[in-house]
């Protein structure tokens, strides 16, 4: 059988140019890395510091509604009324957290008998004493818990969020 001549010329070139390719490919993995290596990381969310009540505004083991780090984002501050972990404020009994449960984004509710936050969707309860520590259900996660600040004017400020809130890819859009 005889061959075609152009048929074998266009399957050389072919054979060359995706030799080409596979070369250039290969050069530009090769340096890749280094220009990777060039740009900075930018990980690093920053929380804004937002104002959520003042000291007079809370009642012991009565929840106040608030909201960080936005208004999408509900939450609620709680005056336990005997010092825990994590406490602000003067009696160190101060805590938030958000009110989206971690497990399907249900409203949380506060319970006052054991101050714990429950969730009416599948039944996830969270210690409130014990920095939203999961004590039943189906979430996978312990409450994200705010980081507070308390100034001297008793102003609360809320810092930062120690765990992804419910349906955000970033706790800060
Ligand atoms: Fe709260 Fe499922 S949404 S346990």
């Amino acid at each position: 059988m005889k061959r075609c001549p152009s048929l074998v010329d266009a399957g050389r070139r072919s054979f060359l140019t995706g030799a080409g390719l596979a070369t250039a490919g290969a050069a530009a993995a090769t340096v890749l890395p280094a220009q990777a290596k060039a740009a900075p990381a930018l990980a690093l969310v920053k929380y804004p510091a937002s104002r959520l009540a003042n000291l007079k505004d809370l009642t012991v083991n009565e929840p106040h509604n608030v909201a960080y780090p936005d208004v999408n984002a509900p939450g609620v501050l709680l005056k336990l009324g005997t010092r825990v972990p994590g406490g602000a404020g003067p009696d160190g009994d101060i805590v938030g957290f958000t009110t989206l449960c971690p497990h399907k984004g249900f409203l949380l509710t506060y319970s006052t008998g054991d101050k714990t936050l429950n969730c009416p969707g599948h039944y996830s309860r969270f210690d409130c004493e014990k920095g939203g520590q999961q004590i039943w259900g189906q979430a996978t996660q312990n409450l994200p818990q705010y980081a507070l600040r308390v100034d001297a004017k008793g102003d609360i400020y809320a810092e930062g969020v120690d765990e992804l809130i419910y349906g955000r890819l970033s706790n800060v859009l």
